[in-house]
């Protein structure tokens, strides 16, 4: 007879079943594993053996074969342990089989027999729930699984508690959603930033219609301190989006306590960050940074101090929204739909212009400095603005009258707006892709949305010829233009439009 239990694998955010098949026979006593098991899931026969030794129970002395079916799928993590030690539990009568077929399982065993917390449980519940199973899961997954729908879940602490379950001694209850908290002080605010005007509404024009931004500026002008207030004036997550960020999280590992988020995520990995890390890769092709940001802000600080080849490597996600990251025989994708937010210094003392501090090398090592980055980099950024030193005479004015939240309620005006009129472009036009913000409409769409009126035409003819705008700067600025028409609650967009839009494309980047 073979016992089998349901389990999952991960390639990317698509999740696989698999089928975990347990046989006894009779022969020599021994534990195999098999079905392309990578080194951490080897290991589990040790674990499974552990917990069943901590039960009380003994391994029978016979040729036991676990497969792990499709056997030609890498199965890697180690989630595996929990459905082999159920899988063996119901082959030597423990549990019953019938019952256990319900669920889809997945967890970590210590020696104990105590279930350790393991990453994807969200994507499994959501896939489990699809298919009309139950879930099994360590007690400290439980809160994020419930997230996946009615699905039945059993969130247990340990082997122990599960087998009292199905035995009815104890029943395990369901557990309880968690939701990440979301004060509005924990954000920093806007008021602590002096002057800045321009950048700061440069700030408001990004959040509101999600366009990427370069802030550039001398060293201590408050670059860093800009983008740190972005998350504050960002509208909160919807409901779905907010499920596909966390299903990342999940699969990452990185969903606090199974809290799903609320926050849009902000990631600012340091300049030192490596490919992998930053689009996705490595030994499990893990989410890299610019997935755990979708739907949220990617922050790259001190820009020209990434490496070449890593920022180049944004190209391609920053355009499409996915990640694509290749394994020896698959593909493997993740969502990747970002506001990256840039900072950089002017060169590399910073102070270019200044005269009085500038280094003997300028004007020639700014040249050098910037041109670390491409300039394929710098026309995916849609607004660049200066951030100049803040003068002493700034720093003791009083603290501006405008905080977060006032800024904040303009932004998720101006979304609204957009979200209303791209939703019902969506009715009218089913094959339209699903848009959300100003940011992400393109071509055909874009045109229709964000024409401006003649005089407004006129003027970006012009500047597009004289500032040697390629197609997709002329586009940007049309996007840009459009998010300005929104904040102003402006029905068309007018040259007055282009002209703010258009200003934020002057510094003379990547040529
Ligand atoms: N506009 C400002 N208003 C108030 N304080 C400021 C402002 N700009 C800078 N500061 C002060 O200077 C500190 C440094 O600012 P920040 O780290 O944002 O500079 P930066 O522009 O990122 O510099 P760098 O280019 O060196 O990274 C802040 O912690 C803050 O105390
Ligand atoms: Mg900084």
């Amino acid at each position: 007879m073979v016992a089998r239990v349901t389990t999952v694998a991960f390639e990317g955010t698509n999740v696989l079943d698999i089928d975990v098949q347990v046989q006894m026979s009779n022969g020599l006593p021994k534990f195999n594993l098999v079905g392309l098991p990578d080194k951490a899931v080897g290991e589990s026969r040790e674990r499974v053996r552990a917990a069943l030794f901590a039960l009380g129970l003994a391994l029978p002395s016979k040729h036991i074969a676990v497969n792990l079916a499709p056997a030609d799928v890498l199965k890697e993590g180690s989630h595996f342990d929990l459905p082999i030690a159920l899988a063996l539990l119901a082959a030597m009568g423990v549990l019953p089989l019938e019952e256990i077929a319900h669920y889809t399982a997945l967890g970590e065993l210590a020696l104990d027999g105590a279930l350790s917390p393991v990453a994807g449980v969200l994507p499994a519940a959501v896939t489990a729930s699809a298919a009309g199973r139950g879930l099994i899961c360590p007690e400290k997954n439980g809160g994020e699984a419930v997230w996946a729908g009615e699905l039945e879940v059993l969130a247990a602490p340990s082997l122990l508690a599960l087998i009292n379950h199905f035995k009815g001694t104890q029943v395990l209850g369901r557990p309880v959603a968690q939701l990440q908290s979301d004060e509005p002080g924990s954000y920093a605010d806007l008021r602590d930033i002096k002057g800045q005007e321009v950048a700061k509404r440069a700030l408001e024009v990004a959040a509101a219609g999600g366009h990427n931004l370069l802030m550039i500026g001398p060293p201590g002008s408050g670059k860093s301190m800009l983008a740190a207030r972005l998350p504050g004036i960002l509208p909160p997550l919807g409901a779905d989006e907010a499920l596909d960020v966390s299903m990342i999280h999940s699969l990452a590992g990185l969903l606090d306590e199974g809290k799903l988020l609320r926050r849009r995520p902000f990631r600012d990995p340091h300049h030192s960050a490596s490919l992998p890390s930053l689009v996705g890769g490595g030994m499990k092709a893990k989410p890299g940074e610019i997935s755990l940001a979708h739907n949220g802000v990617l922050f790259l600080d001190e820009l020209p101090e990434f490496q070449r080849a890593t920022l180049e490597a944004l190209r391609q996600p920053l355009e499409t929204g996915r990640a694509v990251v290749s394994r020896a025989n698959h593909h493997v994708t993740y969502p990747a739909r970002v506001q990256l937010i840039a900072a950089m210094n002017p060169c590399r003392c910073g102070h270019l212009d200044d005269p009085s501090r500038t280094c003997g090398r300028a004007p020639k090592c700014a040249g050098d400095y910037q041109a670390r980055i491409s300039g394929p980099l710098f026309d995916r950024i849609d607004c660049h603005v200066e951030v100049p030193a803040v003068s002493a005479a700034d720093l003791s004015l009083p603290p501006p009258r405008e905080d977060s939240s006032i800024v904040a309620a303009r932004v998720a005006e101006a979304r609204a707006i957009q979200a209303a009129r791209y939703k019902a472009l969506s009715n009218d036009n089913k094959t339209l892709p699903p848009v959300r913000t100003n940011s992400q409409a393109d071509g055909e769409l874009l045109e229709q949305v964000a024409a401006p009126d003649q005089a407004g035409r006129a003027l970006l003819t012009q500047a597009a010829e004289q500032m040697k705008l390629s197609a997709r700067g002329y586009h940007r600025v049309l996007r840009v233009a459009r998010t300005l028409a929104d904040l102003a609650g402006a029905e068309a967009v007018t040259r007055t439009h282009i002209a703010e839009a258009l200003s934020y494309r002057r510094l003379n980047l990547g040529k």
